[in-house]
């Protein structure tokens, strides 16, 4: 860019001279074509210098002057499109196509695993899954940023990675897995990156304690054939599962569930000036043009989306516990009352 506005300013001298010959000229011309080269490819090499003395991936202008000016997106939306240069690979054909940058921000057992397959489906998705259940990811905010610099950057390999034509990519993070902790920063990284949040919640707290309570149960008694599996593909296998009826303390019971509604509402908070939507899991069970949001809010080009996931525990709650009558008898006249019949 710098290099064509000089060559701009620099024809005013060559007008002046009039009459002199046209080789003249055609030197002169020449002569500042050359140095606008030269002065293009230091400013290059600068730029990939600073690039590797700051070992930061991302705080490159995210503007790619190679690719063309897209038209027809607003000004607001600029901030979201990104144009990668993976360090582990060519983007090839894909190279001017814009990618933009989410994480699903959600709590274990809301339905995020099977929420994500679903994304992944998408031929344009990338989704990399939970990549800071991994402790030494979020031992503190550099390793935090740098992982997610590797992600955005597409140089995160997962089986979800769909690399050189990725148009989203992302990966889903627990509130307890350093989110919370480092909310600060991370809000800032996302702010300054122009990645967009998708919280994924369940309005049923009590039927994820008891999926949670079963899925630790199972960790440890490894139901199918030995092997514990969290999520599932058969319905043979859902049902083996589901046979397992946890007992659910209800002396913090209701405590419990307070405290899980103030933890989704305070991780919204904290991201309230990023760009983000809100789902629930029982709303995506119920209705499907849900999904038709989520492809409209990550601008992606729609697709019919499916998951081979089976629901573990389908029907009513008091078929999937121990105590019902202690559970019914603690909740009666609080506001969890509803949750005891609704049948997600
Ligand atoms: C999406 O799911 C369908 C049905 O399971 C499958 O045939 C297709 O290959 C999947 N596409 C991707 C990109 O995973
Ligand atoms: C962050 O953690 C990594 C690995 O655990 C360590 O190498 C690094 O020194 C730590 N950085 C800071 C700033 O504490
Ligand atoms: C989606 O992926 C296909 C190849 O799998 C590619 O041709 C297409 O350009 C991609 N679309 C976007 C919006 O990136
Ligand atoms: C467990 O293993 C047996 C024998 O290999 C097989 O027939 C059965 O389907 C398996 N059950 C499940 C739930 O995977
Ligand atoms: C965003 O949340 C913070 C608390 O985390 C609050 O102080 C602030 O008023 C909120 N801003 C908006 C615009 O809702
Ligand atoms: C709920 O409490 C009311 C009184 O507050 C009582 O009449 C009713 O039987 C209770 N229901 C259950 C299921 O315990």
């Amino acid at each position: 860019m710098e290099g064509f506005r000089g060559t701009s300013q620099d024809t005013l001298v060559i007008k002046a001279p009039k009459r002199s010959p046209l080789i003249l000229r055609t030197v002169v011309i020449l002569f500042v074509m050359v140095c606008g080269v030269y002065i293009c490819s230091i400013t290059v090499k600068q730029s990939n210098a600073g690039d590797k003395s700051t070992d930061r991936y991302l705080n490159v202008d995210t503007k790619d002057q190679t690719c063309p000016d897209i038209t027809g997106v607003e000004e607001s939306q600029l901030q979201y499109l990104h144009y990668p240069k993976p360090k582990t690979f060519t983007r090839d054909e894909c190279a001017c196509n814009p990618v933009r940058y989410f994480a699903i921000l959600s709590m274990q057992r809301s339905g995020s695993g099977w929420f994500e397959t679903l994304l992944n489906n998408h031929t344009n998705v990338s989704s990399n899954g939970e990549i800071f259940s991994v402790a030494a990811r979020r031992s503190n905010v550099s390793t935090v940023l740098d992982t997610m610099d590797k992600v955005y950057n597409l140089d995160w390999f997962t089986s979800a990675s769909k690399n050189d034509c990725s148009a989203a990519v992302g990966f889903k993070w627990m509130l307890n897995q350093g989110l919370m902790k480092h909310h600060a920063e991370v809000a800032e990284y996302f702010n300054r990156n122009g990645v967009s949040a998708i919280f994924l919640f369940r309005r049923n707290p009590l039927r994820r304690m008891i999926s949670v309570l079963a899925n630790s149960y199972d960790s440890k008694a490894k139901l199918l054939n030995g092997t514990h599996k969290s999520h599932v593909h058969s319905p043979l296998e859902a049902k083996i599962l589901a046979n397992y009826k946890p007992t659910v303390p209800v002396k913090s019971l209701v405590q419990e569930l307070v405290q899980v509604e103030e933890d989704s509402a305070k991780a919204i908070s904290y991201f309230n000036s990023t760009r983000h939507i809100v789902l629930y899991y029982e709303d995506l069970i119920r209705d499907r043009t849900k999904l038709v949001d989520v492809q409209k809010f990550l601008k992606l080009p729609y697709r019919e989306l499916k998951s081979r996931q089976v629901k573990i525990h389908t029907g009513p709650l008091s078929h999937h516990v121990a105590n019902w009558d202690e559970i019914k008898k603690t909740l009666n006249g609080t506001s969890y009352e509803k949750f005891l019949h609704s049948s997600y």
